[in-house]
């Protein structure tokens, strides 16, 4: 029997964004019976969520802060039982210190800044799980729903600080199939508000980012979660999915055309080449032009069962290969200047050999953030604070991202 811990007073986080809190949490290692792994366990005891358990329950990984201070990351969970509130309970693959080393790493901050806050995310993650159910049940979508959700991220979008925004705020939901429409809605709001969209724009823009994939759902499992790669068959019929998402969507009074041609035209390419119609340049709707960046770059981010996810800006670097072909380059440069490539809590090499963090970006350049130096040309630790504002020192600049793990700098410095 493998020894079982204990953290009192525990604060929940899920990435950057605080969660709720518990009195008690603790963490049953699974045993092992023979050469079978039994699952690890844990228990959160009165747990308090800020807003709803679900917001909780469709992340991968939790962050948890002790009264010590020390924060821990609780990853690949699943909630099995929230009936009873003081003993939520679940089964999880890893409870590890969270970079023990370098706790600056990824200190997690209260109330950054956040684009579509919690609540919104919540009432479109229910959204979405209605319409996939509904039409996975023969039914029709309920388009006002898509249509207030859509609203309600515009608002949000349009709230927001005219600042960079941070991609990794985007990504506070896990579960590819729940939140890539979400995510992608959010994404393209955040081109169109860059793109001075008016307000009735961008609520079309909104809910056929949300719709834009809703083809998929008569796209049998089968092909859709293969693992493998696909048979020209499987691949043909995969393709089909605009063309359905527009004829489920046609049925659907109350949704504009506009957002209808976001679903139909959203894998065509600029410069041609796209399906189902091979359109080129002008030819495809700009909605749509906007949501096949937004698609791509979701894509590209999120784990997928084939391909980890790239990083912002390793799929930054991919988009801009498409620059021209794949992609409208008026709407990618929008997309590109509302970014940040090294969002906050982000660890950067530097061209003098030395590491640093970054704390925060200015938005006159995104590729000039107040950073702090962790470690030194000579590869030495520098733990006195020092933040360096890369705006006032014209020489020092950023080579690119740095891998913790390459700093000797892991999740699991236990
Ligand atoms: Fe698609």
């Amino acid at each position: 029997m493998r020894q079982t811990t204990k953290l009192t007073d525990v604060t929940i986080f899920t990435g950057y964004s605080y969660i709720g809190s518990c009195s008690e949490f603790v963490w049953i290692p699974g045993d092992k019976i023979g050469d079978r792994q039994m699952p690890s366990r844990f228990i959160f005891r009165n747990l308090k969520c800020e807003y709803d358990v679900e917001a909780l329950m469709i992340r991968k990984d939790l962050y948890l802060r002790s009264t010590d201070g020390k924060e821990y990351i609780v990853s690949d969970f699943q909630i099995t039982d929230i009936n009873d509130a003081d003993n939520v309970s679940g089964v999880a693959k890893n409870f590890d210190l969270l970079f023990e080393k370098f706790p600056e790493m990824k200190t997690i901050t209260v109330g950054e800044k956040v684009i579509v806050s919690k609540k919104t995310q919540v009432v479109a993650f229910k959204a979405v799980s209605n319409m996939i159910h509904a039409v996975r049940a023969g039914h029709g979508i309920d388009v006002q729903q898509a249509q207030e959700v859509s609203e309600k991220l515009v608002e949000e979008v349009l709230q927001a600080p005219d600042a960079i925004m941070n991609l990794m705020d985007i990504k506070s939901f896990d579960d590819y199939t729940f939140t890539h429409n979400i995510n992608v809605a959010t994404i393209c709001l955040l081109i169109g508000q860059a793109l001075n969209l008016s307000r009735e724009d961008m609520n079309d823009l909104g809910s056929g980012g949300l719709l834009h994939d809703v083809g998929k759902l008569k796209i049998p499992l089968s092909i859709l979660n293969k693992d493998g790669k696909l048979t020209d068959q499987e691949f043909a019929e995969m393709k089909s999915h605009p063309a359905y998402g527009y004829e489920i969507l046609a049925k659907s009074r109350g949704i504009s055309e506009r957002a209808r041609m976001i679903a139909l035209q959203h894998h065509e390419k600029f410069q041609g080449g796209g399906y189902p119609k091979r359109l080129k340049g002008q030819e495809i709707s700009l909605f749509a032009r906007i949501c096949a960046v937004a698609d791509v770059y979701d894509a590209l981010t999120t784990d997928r069962p084939y391909r980890v996810a790239m990083s912002p800006y390793e799929a930054m670097k991919i988009l801009n290969a498409g620059i021209d072909s794949h992609f409208d380059p008026k709407v990618l440069t929008a997309f590109i200047r509302k970014f940040s490539l090294y969002p906050a809590g982000s660890l950067v090499s530097l061209n003098d050999g030395s590491y640093a963090l970054v704390l925060k970006n200015n938005p006159s350049s995104v590729i000039r953030p107040v950073i702090k130096i962790v470690m030194d040309s000579s590869g030495r630790r520098i733990k006195e604070r020092v933040e360096i504002n890369l705006l006032e020192y014209k020489d020092l600049f950023i080579k690119g991202p740095a891998d913790p793990a390459a700093l000797n700098i892991t999740a699991n410095s236990r």
